[in-house]
């Protein structure tokens, strides 16, 4: 079914979650050894302004290209206030911004959240082509697998593409957990799928998934592989969904609910069993030639403003600057998870199957001012209490959108278009 936008927005707002506050531990430190780096092959350059840092500029053919450094850590650098690159977007013109993430239309007036350029300390990022990208999507399904952050980074590659295809020619497809946006003309499809813990359990309904109690499966993930197996490029991401008090894993089936042995092993032993599941599925089916693989690593959320020096009882509500002290790591950020993801990925890699971390996380935590807050559409009819506190019912854990997850899109940008 083809679907208006209101129609699209109906169901797909049904598919958020507000994410409760849990105490988790954590360490404010940096935790992970070395540096993630990328190499990229040539960038062909006209004219000066594309010429980037890190990059080594050649003559070849008459052409000035670029070959690159041979690495740059695109992950580690700064912020920087730039109202003229950017937003690559306006909110007002993408039609397929839906009201979670549509700050601007919910009343907030301080815009500075859409100006805030990332800046690689030993390079930049390769400037957003969306006619490029979509050109690099000919013929093939791009699938965001995961959660709301998901969501949020999809329904953002969405509207950083969707300005140069005519209206005619996109268009949004829901069915059940997969929603698809058709380029037409390129016959390209940039896909969100509904998993937000990785592995089959009792939160994978898209629309009823508020599950007091949660339940993965060990060992189970085909029921979601099979609407995505053949993709071209997968991008997942999983890990506020495990943040929760109470998740049990179940070696069984939901069928015989009863027969099955149910075990708490942490949040990190948990999460582990899923990927140890999901890691199983890639070696075993991925086309290696074929599919290229991203994990996001977690999505940082400012609920607790005392972790940048502000009142205790604060959180991201009313900030309006990102936060400047190098190597900020909030404690709602658990390293071990990060580590985890690693290490599974490193043996992955072993194996022959390799997978690119999207090493968002320590950008991200910068932006205490990225969030919705209370410039969103809320679900519920909010009560005189809480209007009279509006930080407690603000959104710190998902996306103002333009804003932090075009940033993400640019990064997973500079892997697919090297
Ligand atoms: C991710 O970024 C963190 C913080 O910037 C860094 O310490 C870590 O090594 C990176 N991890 C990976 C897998 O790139
Ligand atoms: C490129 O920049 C260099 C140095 O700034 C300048 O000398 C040159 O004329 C520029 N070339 C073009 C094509 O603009
Ligand atoms: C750039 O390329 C030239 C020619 O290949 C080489 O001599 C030079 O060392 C390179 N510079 C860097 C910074 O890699
Ligand atoms: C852009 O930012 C600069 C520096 O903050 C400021 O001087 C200038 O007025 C801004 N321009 C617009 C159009 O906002
Ligand atoms: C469109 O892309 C799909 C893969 O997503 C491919 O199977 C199909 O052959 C393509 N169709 C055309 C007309 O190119
Ligand atoms: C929806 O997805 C199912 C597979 O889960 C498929 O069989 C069905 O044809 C799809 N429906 C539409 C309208 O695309
Ligand atoms: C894997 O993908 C490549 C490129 O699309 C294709 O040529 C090959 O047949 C695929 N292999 C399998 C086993 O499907």
């Amino acid at each position: 079914m083809v679907l208006s936008l209101h129609s699209l927005t109906t169901i797909l707002v049904a598919i958020f979650v507000v994410t409760a506050v849990y105490m988790i531990s954590g360490r404010r430190q940096h935790f992970f050894e070395g540096v993630s780096t990328m190499s990229r092959t040539t960038v062909k350059s006209t004219n000066n302004e594309t010429i980037m840092k890190g990059y080594n500029e050649t003559t070849l053919n008459g052409n000035s290209e670029l070959t690159p450094l041979p690495s740059c850590d695109l992950f580690s650098g700064k912020w920087v206030y730039d109202n003229s690159t950017i937003p690559l977007y306006s909110s007002k013109q993408c039609s397929f911004l839906i009201g979670e993430f549509a700050c601007e239309k919910f009343g907030r007036k301080d815009l500075s959240y859409q100006k805030w350029r990332w800046q690689p300390n030993q390079c930049d990022l390769p400037r957003f082509n969306a006619k490029a990208l979509l050109e690099r999507l000919r013929g093939k399904r791009m699938v965001f697998v995961g959660d709301s952050i998901n969501t949020n980074q999809w329904v953002s590659m969405i509207c950083m593409v969707e300005s140069v295809i005519p209206s005619a020619l996109k268009s949004v497809h829901v069915n059940g957990s997969l929603t698809t946006f058709k380029a037409i003309e390129f016959n390209a499809t940039i896909e969100f799928y509904w998993a937000p813990l990785m592995v089959e359990s009792n939160s994978d309904n898209p629309v009823y998934h508020r599950v007091p109690h949660r339940i993965v499966r060990a060992g189970a993930i085909e029921k979601h592989t099979i609407h995505w197996s053949d993709a071209d490029i997968l991008i997942f991401d999983s890990y506020l969904w495990w943040r929760v008090a109470e998740l049990q894993v179940l070696y069984g089936s939901f069928e015989k609910p009863n027969e099955g042995i149910y075990k708490d092993l942490g949040m990190v032993g948990n999460f582990e069993v899923a990927l140890k599941t999901w890691s199983d599925w890639l070696e075993n089916h991925i086309n290696r030639t074929k599919t290229q693989l991203f994990f996001n690593s977690i999505s940082p959320t400012h609920h607790w403003a005392g972790e940048w020096g502000k009142k205790k009882e604060g959180n991201c509500y009313s900030e309006t600057e990102p936060i400047l002290q190098e190597h900020y790591w909030g404690q709602q950020t658990n390293p071990d998870i990060m580590k985890a993801v690693e290490s599974t990925v490193n043996k992955l890699k072993v194996r022959g199957v390799d997978v690119k971390i999207l090493n968002i996380t320590q950008l991200s935590e910068y932006r205490k001012e990225g969030h919705p807050s209370i410039y969103r559409k809320q679900w519920d009819t909010l009560t005189p209490k809480q209007l009279s506190n509006p930080a407690s019912y603000s959104d710190c854990t998902h996306w103002c959108l333009p804003g932090v997850p075009d940033t993400w899109n640019q990064l997973l940008y500079a892997y697919l278009l090297p």
